[in-house]
């Protein structure tokens, strides 16, 4: 995450708002925002050099780069083109970026092993990057609450193992969830300008209540549904890495399927909602917490704009 904290009493000069509101519904004491001349991108490639540095490999062993994001850089080259350029890959990588929001890390992983499963490629680095501060209308505190700037990543191998990545699922519901959570790009309906009172048009609008709703019953629904594909019990899972887009969502999902709350890790008190970052910043953070032992069964489980969403079941290596 960038160094620079927005925290919540900053926040009450900006806005029409308070610590206690903001701690109270969210579970938000800071955010991290990056400057005004850094970028996804750069976020991207810290977490990339860290990754592979972790896995004891090299740029050139990676022939796959995949990056979720929904806020690159620039609508062409894509970050993951950039990350490519900027950390000496092979130029045989292929490297593309993919946008399901806040599910991107999901649907990254989801695609990535694919690739590796089918025997294309042996190796492929993953990553989840934002700066949703530069999408983020700093007066509408409907939203400027929420979310934070960060990156992930992790490298996946092929391996003829019983460990790994075990199974992954996702889905998307664009007719009843497509105005719930939005930021225009090159079309800005009247609608959708009409939302923004003519400030900044390519800012983001979510209508919170809506989308509370949704995270907690298909988060909760793929926590189930990928534990009962994989012949499993909830009480053989060690932890649930979710979205980290709010506590109070983290907490009901908890309560919906019964499990403790230590079960679901929560890590979005410093961090706010970084989207696509959520999900492997969350995993970093839980790993250097001593949380995750070899063989232990972890569910990562996401829901963005789109609405889109789902989980992948991992027994650690
Ligand atoms: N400070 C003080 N008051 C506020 C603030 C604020 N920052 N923001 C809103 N309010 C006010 C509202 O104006 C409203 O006032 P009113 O009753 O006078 O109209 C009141 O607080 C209640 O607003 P609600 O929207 O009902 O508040 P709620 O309890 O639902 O919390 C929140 C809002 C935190 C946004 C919640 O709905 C939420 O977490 N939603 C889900 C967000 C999410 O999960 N996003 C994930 C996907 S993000 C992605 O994909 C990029």
């Amino acid at each position: 995450m960038p160094p620079r904290i927005i925290t919540n009493a900053e926040l009450e000069t900006m806005v029409d708002t308070s610590d206690e509101w903001i701690v109270s519904r969210t579970g938000v004491h800071e955010r991290h925002v990056a400057d005004a001349m850094v970028f996804t991108s750069d976020l991207a490639i810290e977490a990339a050099r860290n990754a592979i540095e972790n896995a004891s490999m090299s740029p050139e062993d990676i022939e796959l780069i995949v990056v979720a994001t929904l806020t690159a850089d620039m609508h062409t080259p894509s970050v993951a083109c950039i990350v490519q350029s900027a950390l000496g890959f092979s130029k045989n990588t292929m490297a593309f970026d993919i946008n399901a929001a806040c599910s991107g890390f999901i649907y990254a992983i989801t695609i990535a092993n694919q690739f590796l499963q089918n025997g294309v490629y042996k190796t492929a680095l993953v990553i989840g990057a934002e700066t949703m501060s530069k999408v983020t209308d700093w007066e509408d505190r409907n939203t400027c609450v929420l979310f934070g700037d960060g990156a992930g990543a992790v490298v996946l191998k092929a391996a003829e193992t019983e460990d790994g990545i075990l199974l992954t699922s996702a889905g998307c519901d664009g007719i009843a969830g497509i105005k719930s959570l939005t930021i225009p790009g090159l079309k800005v309906s009247d609608e959708e300008a009409k939302k923004r009172e003519n400030r900044n048009l390519c800012t983001i609008r979510m209508d919170g209540g809506e989308v509370f709703k949704y995270a907690v019953r298909m988060m909760s629904e793929q926590i189930t549904t990928i534990i009962e594909k994989a012949g499993l019990k909830l009480e053989d899972v060690k932890l649930i890495i979710p979205h980290q887009a709010n506590a109070r969502i983290l907490e009901a999902i908890a309560h919906r399927i019964q499990v403790d709350k230590s079960v679901i890790f929560f890590n979005v008190s410093h961090s706010g909602n970084t989207s696509a970052a959520s999900v492997p910043l969350a995993l970093q953070a839980a790993v250097q917490a001593d949380r995750i032992h070899k063989d232990d069964y972890i569910i990562l489980v996401g829901l963005g704009g789109g609405i889109t969403w789902g989980a992948v079941l991992i027994k650690w290596a």
